[in-house]
Parts: C-alpha cells; structure tokens; sequence
C-alpha cells in the first residue's frame, strides 16, 4: 500500500467557490490528507483536487456516495444562489456525514445576529446559519469545529467594488458611519489555513471550537484611507439605509448587514481569544488589509 492510500480523506464541499477553494488549496499544500472535492460539474474540475466528486446539496440522495469513506467533512452553504434553505441542505449534509461515519464535521457559520442583537436587526445569510450550529453540535461528531469567514477582502473588488458616484469619483456609497470601527475582513483564501488546521490539530480545535478568521478590524474611512495611501482616489459617502435599502435587488438585507456592523461589529463581541485560536490552529496570521491590497487592486484596473 502506498503512503497515499492511508491518508485520511477530506470532502469539501463548496470546493469550486472561494471559501471551500482556499480549503482544498491548504488541504493539499498541507500533504496530510487526501482530498475529495464535491460539486454539482465534476467534468468542469478534474483537477482540483484527488478526487472530484458530483453532489448536490438539494439532492440528498448525492451526498451519500459524496461523502463515502470521509474522514472530515467541511461545509459552506451559499445563501446567494437563488432557492437555496440553508437550513435544510446543512441538515442533509449533517444526516450524510453521520450515516457515512465521518469523525470530524467543519461547519462555515456566522454570527447569531438575532441574539446578539435581541431581535433588532434582521440579518438572514447571518443567523440563518447560526441557526445550524446547534445542528452540527448534537448530530455526536467525534469532533466538530465552527469557522467563521470575515467580510471578504475580495468583497471590495467583486460585489462591492468602487462605483463612479454623482461627484465624479469613484468610490462607496453605503449606509454605515464610516467611522465606526466595526468591519471583521480578511483574505477569504486565507479560511482554508485554519479549516486544514483544525482538521490536523481536532484535539485543540475540534471540540466545538469557533474560530474567526480576521485580518483586520476597520471601518470604511480606513478603507478608502489604505487604498489612497497605494495610489488610489476613492472617496466615501454614507447614504441613508431607506434610500440604499431599494437601489437594487437583495439590497435591503445588505443594508441591514452594515447596520448591525455599525452597532455591534460584524462578530458582535470581544472575539479576541478566538481569534488568537484560529491564528495558532492556522499556524500563522492572516494578512492585513494593505498588503492584500497592494496585490489585489492594482491602481490602474479599477480607475
Ligand atoms: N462575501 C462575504 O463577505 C461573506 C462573508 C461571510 C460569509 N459569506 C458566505 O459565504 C457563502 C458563499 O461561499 P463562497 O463565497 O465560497 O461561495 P462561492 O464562491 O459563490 O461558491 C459557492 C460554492 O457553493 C457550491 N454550491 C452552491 N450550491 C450548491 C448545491 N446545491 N450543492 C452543492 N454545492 C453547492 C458551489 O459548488 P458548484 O457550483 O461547484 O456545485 C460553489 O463551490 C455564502 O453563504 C455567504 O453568506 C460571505
């Protein structure tokens, strides 16, 4: 039997998107675990990983074969793609992981906005999978570890770029005090570290451990700010949250995603021991802001 062969096996599912591609990225990289990729287009990802596997999260029947064999699952569940219940797709995993013997279960979740709040903002992609944890908590895993992605670095050059504003700039115009510090970012590639860390080290952190990742805490001023500093001229107006509420579809959740930021910052409370977990499970600390985007927003793309 080859070496290979006794490696333990991972299945990521999401393996296609950013979060669940930077898993598979620092699964192999770490040498330690064979890796399955599910996604519903295995012909379009041959290579992405030993093996590729199809699954569907809406049909549950797939997840079976999917997960066959599987040492670690991880899971990330996309609220954007249209029809999706978060809720009973995590469940389907779960109920698939269970039957196939799986030992380590990583859940992708997010902060119970609703609690944290006491009902004040109504954050569905948040609490909708804050919800699930509880789900993967009593499903009696050998181990099971909550992570927690930040806002996206790579938000600020995708679904948030800059846009020219009525000024002439280019620039944000959101609903959220550009001066609260309330925004938990990183380099969404970066959630791969501490998954691939948590799935080596499951007796530091698999016992229901939450581990953010973050890169920085700031908010837009010091955005714009470390984005000028490299040769930009953004610029940043806060706009009423009824009027950016409507300006496109899905923006009234988005609207009250900055202002739940805004009151009580996007992990809600004092996160730093988990933090200073998921850094050491990672093995390191995740990039800054300004050195991602130095990389990351070249001046002349977006001008
Ligand atoms: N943007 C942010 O700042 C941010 C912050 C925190 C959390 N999030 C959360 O991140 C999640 C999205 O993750 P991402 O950014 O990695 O997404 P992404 O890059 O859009 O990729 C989505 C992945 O989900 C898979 N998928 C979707 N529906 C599926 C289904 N029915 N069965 C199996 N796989 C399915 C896709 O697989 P295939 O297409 O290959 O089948 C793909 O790999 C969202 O729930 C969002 O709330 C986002």
């Amino acid at each position: 039997m080859t070496l290979s062969n006794n490696k333990k096996l991972i299945a990521v599912i999401g393996a296609m998107g950013q979060q669940g591609g930077g898993v598979v990225r620092a699964l192999r990289a770490g040498g330690q675990f064979k890796v399955r990729a599910l996604t519903r287009n295995p012909d379009k990802h041959r290579e992405l990983a030993d093996e590729v596997v199809r699954a569907d999260l809406d049909r549950p029947e797939t997840l079976k074969a999917g997960l066959e064999g599987a040492h670690g699952v991880f899971l990330v569940t996309n609220n954007w793609e249209p029809g999706t219940d978060e809720l009973k797709q995590a469940t389907a995993a779960v109920s698939a992981a269970k039957y196939a013997g799986v030992k380590h279960f990583i859940w992708s979740t997010l902060p119970d906005v609703e609690a944290i709040s006491g009902g004040k903002f109504d954050v569905p992609h948040f609490t909708g999978k804050a919800k699930i944890d509880r789900i993967v908590k009593e499903a009696g895993f050998a181990n099971h570890t909550f992570v927690i992605a930040p806002f996206y670095y790579q938000n600020l050059v995708s679904v948030l770029a800059p846009q020219k504003r009525e000024d002439g700039t280019l620039g944000w115009a959101l609903p959220i005090d550009p001066d609260v510090r309330g925004i938990h970012m990183g380099d969404i590639s970066e959630l791969g570290n501490i998954v691939a860390g948590a799935f080596a080290h499951s007796d530091k952190a698999g016992n229901g451990e939450y581990l953010p990742l973050v890169g920085d805490l700031m908010n837009f001023n010091e955005v714009v700010d470390t984005l000028n500093r490299q040769g930009h001229k953004f610029s940043f107006k806060q706009v009423p949250k009824e009027v950016f509420a409507v300006s496109f579809p899905g923006a009234a959740e988005v609207a009250e995603t900055f202002s739940y930021f805004q009151a009580h910052t996007y992990l809600g409370s004092d996160s730093s021991d988990q933090i200073a977990l998921a850094n050491k499970i990672a093995g390191g600390q995740p990039s800054k802001f300004s050195a991602w985007a130095r990389l990351n927003v070249p001046v002349q793309t977006l001008r």
